[in-house]
Parts: structure tokens; C-alpha cells; sequence
């Protein structure tokens, strides 16, 4: 089985890809065939500069690597070093209509957040799919603020089978419903396009700040406090066992606690959490080349991958 996702390098890489995204791969990465690359293309819909996107790169590879992303057992590379994708978008913007790309959730959002509405943002989902269908991908982990893009893949490989028959396996999903959409500091879902991220690594110091400032209620220090609700809770419960996350509730439940203890709790169990991955952080850090190196193997795996299936796609629809 192979198994294929993407993460943009458009910031640094958060909790919310963390639990939405790495960890589950990280499972799968034992016991299938992985597929990981930076969708540095799709990033660019959204990039403020060459030297953001560029950082931010190479930053979201070390991050990767750091949280336990293995070179030897997956095929890890940067998007735009296989361009064949890019061919590939091209013919299956063919089996997708501009009324069905109207309705995509993450363009709406997108603008209505003040990205500019360029019709590189407008045709993110045809670039998806040929992420995903170009390497014949049989299952696809995402967050759930992914659903209808993969919907969309499985849309236009479908309309190119009917036209041309079949040539693609059609990917399944797989969205972890209990950290389906990590939420941000502010409530909404966490994300590097939205600044309300907290970020796996960095200062002690910003890092801290970020928890402090998770939006709360105004309720009072010895008032009972409604875990549901709480943002501060959703977040916490991420890093906690069954167990550990009844006992949290009962303690807002209680009351007597104010949300300032409970953000510093909060943060010890994050900070401990992404504690063994810091070292190994700082060591690639130093070691640029390294992981330069990591990428040009990845990139040759994938891009004999890609090779084989897109001459067979442009054969079977009669691309010379
Ligand atoms: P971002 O929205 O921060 O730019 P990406 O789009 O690069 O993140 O997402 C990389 C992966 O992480 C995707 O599988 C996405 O669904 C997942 N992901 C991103 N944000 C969240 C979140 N807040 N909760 C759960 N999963 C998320
Ligand atoms: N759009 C995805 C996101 O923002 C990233 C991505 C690009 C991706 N291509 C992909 C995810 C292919 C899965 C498969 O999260």
C-alpha cells in the first residue's frame, strides 16, 4: 500500500499539522510504502517573498526530519523538483469544471482572509490531485480541512476514467476524527496562513507567549469553566491520555482554577512533548547539506515514480 501526503511550507510547522497530519503518518511510515513531499508549489499561492518560501522550505524539512520522518523508509522531496506534476495539473485541469472549483471551501476562505484571489489559488485543487494521482497513491491522511480536495482528486480521476479509461487508482482519505481540525489561539482552525499557529519548535520564550495567548472566556478564577468550550482544554487534551483527559476536565468542572495556571499546564505538557525532537532539530540545523542530500535522494525516487506513470497517462489520452 502506498500512502501519500503533502505540507506546505508556508510557516513553521504547528500542532495542528503535527496531530492532523505527521503523526499519523509517522504510523504509517513502519508499515507502508510513504510518500512525503513539501508542496512548495501550492505555497506559493499564498508566499510573500523568495526568501520566506525559500527558508521556509528548507525549516519545514528540518522540522520533518526532526519529528521522526525517515529518509531511509520514505520518499521525502520538494514538489517542484518533480515537474512532471506540473504536466500532469495541466491535463486533468480537462476532467474539472470552473462551476465545481467555484465551490471549494479552502478558495472562499482563502479570500475571504484578504489573499488575493489569483487564479494560481483558484486551481490549488487540480495541482492536489496531481499530487496525489500521479503517484498512484492508494491512501491519502489528511486534516479534515482536506476533505473536499480529496474529493476533488477522486472527482477528476473519475471523469478522466470515463473519458479515457482507467489509469489511476482512485486514493481514499483518511481524516483522524478525534484531531480533525486543531483549533488556533483565536478559536479558528490552526494555521500557518492565519498567524494563530504554535509552532513544534522554536524560542522557549515566543513559544510560551503563543500558549499565553489563547483566547478564553472572561469567566473567573473560582467560577466553573466548561471544558467544551474551552479552546485552552481542546488543545490540552491533544497531549493527553484518556485518562489523563478526564481528570482535566473534572479540575475546570471544579472551578478554583484560573486560566493562567491552566495555559502554564498547558505548556509544560507541549514543551515536554516536542523535548527529544529539539535535539535533533539543533543538530540538522548545523547540517544544511545534510539535509540538501536528503531531498536530491528523495527527489530521485519520486521522480522515477512519476516518470513511468505520466508517460503512460499522456499515451493512453494521446499526448505525443
Ligand atoms: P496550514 O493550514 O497550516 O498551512 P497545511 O495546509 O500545510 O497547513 O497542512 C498540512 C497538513 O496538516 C494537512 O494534512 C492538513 O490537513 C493538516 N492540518 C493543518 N492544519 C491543521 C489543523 N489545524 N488541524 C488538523 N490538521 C491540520
Ligand atoms: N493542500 C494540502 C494542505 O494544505 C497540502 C497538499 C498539497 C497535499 N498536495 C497534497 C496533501 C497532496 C495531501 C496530498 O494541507
Amino acid at each position: 500500500m502506498r500512502v501519500l501526503t503533502g505540507i506546505q511550507p508556508s510557516g513553521r510547522i504547528h500542532i495542528g499539522n503535527y496531530f492532523g497530519a505527521i503523526q499519523p503518518i509517522l504510523d504509517y511510515q513502519n508499515r507502508s510504502e510513504l510518500f512525503l513531499f513539501l508542496a512548495n508549489y501550492h505555497s506559493l499561492t499564498t508566499s510573500k517573498s523568495k526568501e520566506e518560501l525559500e527558508g521556509f522550505t528548507i525549516q519545514a524539512a528540518i522540522d520533518l526530519l526532526s519529528l521522526g520522518i525517515d529518509p531511509e523508509q520514505t520518499t521525502f522531496w520538494v514538489q517542484s523538483q518533480v515537474p512532471q506534476v506540473m504536466e500532469l495539473t495541466w491535463i486533468l485541469s480537462q476532467c474539472i469544471t470552473v462551476n465545481q472549483l467555484q465551490l471549494a471551501h479552502s478558495y472562499k476562505d482563502k479570500v475571504a482572509k484578504g489573499f488575493v484571489p489569483s487564479s494560481g489559488l483558484f486551481f490549488y485543487p487540480v495541482l492536489m490531485a496531481a499530487d496525489i494521482l500521479l503517484f498512484n497513491s492508494n491512501r491519502v491522511p489528511v486534516g479534515k480541512d482536506q476533505k473536499q480536495h480529496l474529493e476533488f482528486a477522486r472527482d477528476i480521476a473519475s471523469r478522466f476514467h470515463q473519458q479515457y479509461g482507467e489509469v489511476f487508482l482512485i486514493p481514499e482519505p483518511e481524516i483522524l476524527e478525534e484531531t480533525a481540525v486543531v483549533p488556533g489561539t483565536d478559536g479558528q482552525k490552526m494555521s500557518k496562513s492565519y498567524g494563530n499557529t504554535i509552532a513544534c519548535f522554536g524560542e522557549e520564550k515566543e513559544l510560551r507567549k503563543a500558549v499565553m495567548s489563547i483566547l478564553t472566556d472572561s469567566i473567573g478564577v473560582t467560577e466553573p469553566k466548561d471544558p467544551d468550550s474551552s479552546i485552552v482544554f481542546a488543545i490540552h487534551s491533544l497531549f493527553l491520555k484518556r485518562e489523563e483527559r478526564a481528570s482535566l476536565r473534572d479540575k475546570y468542572m471544579a472551578g478554583n482554577v484560573g486560566y493562567g495556571d491552566l495555559k502554564k499546564s498547558l505548556f509544560e505538557c507541549y514543551w515536554e512533548k516536542f523535548r527529544p525532537y529539539r535535539t535533533k532539530r539543533e543538530s540538522l540545523q548545523k547540517d544544511i547539506g545534510l539535509v540538501r542530500e536528503i531531498l536530491e535522494m528523495g527527489r530521485q525516487k519520486a521522480s522515477s515514480v512519476a516518470q513511468e506513470n505520466l508517460s503512460k497517462i499522456k499515451k493512453s489520452i494521446g499526448i505525443l
